[in-house]
């Protein structure tokens, strides 16, 4: 999928004097669901920048130099980690990673005094994934230190969001107006939450489509539409963000069979030959080839699954920048 780059502001690097002040004042970011559509858009502005700085020959910039930044990881992951890494190495940050498999916590250490440890150490960002909803949210309230939620179980994913209103922003120059559906586990998906949030707030309709067990009717209240056939709404779609079936997540089974989920919400050339001719489709990884999605659509044309990972970096030296990246001479 081609990426068109709309205007940005300069460089944080290289700032434009007439730049607008950012409305930017956070310290922590927790979720889209506080942000307002000004400080999204900033945000995204922010990374259209560090995007720019990724295509020169010299990749770094001092935004973070002598700041350290603490990856606290109690959820696996392949994409969000190391983006966060090569992010705030990007800024000259250092950066630590922290592995709760192998640390003090299975000694029965607290995760909030696990936390106040690291940043006895000198810690000014806490990357926070974890597997309890509203866990970075409590380090927020016990630590000095800024935290990003890097995934809360299922609550909310906000640099995912943030990536994939980028990733849409590239691909058609705007957000507002469009139709874009989430297909698949809406009810355990962190990223559905902070896409709803995100889309919503930029002027886009939004669609959850999946079987009546994994789309809570309660998302209805926030102004999204609710399908159950993926075939009655693929015609409107200008999006589709096809969403992993998150079955650690599930107590119980929420649908027959695979089989079944697959012949119903399965994106496939066939299900494309009936879409837009512009279709774009997003997935956030990991993805599940022949469950979600076919090999030939993950990989085929409409697909923009590796500019979202793309687009993240920027995204996440964005959200660093913005919670930490003051110059050390300006403090
Ligand atoms: N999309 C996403 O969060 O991927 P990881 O679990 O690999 O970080």
């Amino acid at each position: 999928m081609s990426t068109a780059t709309p205007a940005g502001p300069a460089t944080p690097a290289d700032p434009d004097p007439a730049s607008p002040p950012s409305p930017w004042t956070r310290k922590h970011l927790l979720g889209l669901e506080e942000l307002s559509r000004e400080e999204i858009t900033a945000v995204l502005d922010t990374a259209e920048s560090f995007s720019e700085v990724s295509n020169r020959s010299r990749k770094k910039v001092p935004a973070l130099q002598g700041r350290i930044v603490f990856n606290l990881f109690f959820e696996n992951s392949t994409r969000t980690r190391t983006s966060f890494s090569l992010a705030a190495k990007r800024l000259s940050a250092d950066v630590q990673d922290f592995t709760a498999s192998v640390s003090s916590i299975s000694k029965g250490e607290t995760f909030i005094d696990t936390a106040r440890n690291i940043e006895a150490m000198g810690c000014d960002v806490m990357v926070v994934r974890h597997p309890t909803p509203g866990a970075p949210h409590l380090l927020s309230q016990h630590v000095q230190s800024s935290i990003i939620n890097a995934g809360d179980g299922a609550h909310e994913h906000p640099t995912q969001g943030l990536l994939d209103l980028m990733t849409i922003r590239r691909a058609k120059g705007k957000i507002e107006g469009l139709t874009v559906a989430l297909v698949g586990d809406i009810a355990h998906s962190r990223v559905a939450r902070s896409n709803i949030w995100g889309l919503l707030k930029l002027g886009a309709r939004v669609i959850l489509c999946g079987p009546p067990t994994l789309v809570p009717r309660s998302l209805e209240r926030l102004g999204c539409e609710v399908a159950h056939r993926l075939d009655d709404v693929l015609h409107r779609c200008d999006v589709i963000n096809v969403l992993r079936i998150q079955f650690e997540r599930q107590q119980r089974a929420l649908f027959p069979s695979v089989a079944e989920y697959s012949h119903f919400y399965m994106m496939t050339q066939e299900r494309v030959r009936k879409a837009k001719d512009d279709l774009l489709i997003l997935a956030p990884g990991p993805i599940n080839r022949g469950v979600e999605l076919t090999p030939e659509v993950a990989d085929g044309k409409h697909s923009a699954i590796l500019d979202q990972v793309h687009n993240g970096l920027a995204v996440r030296m964005a959200v660093l920048y913005l919670l930490g990246g003051k110059a050390p001479e300006a403090e």
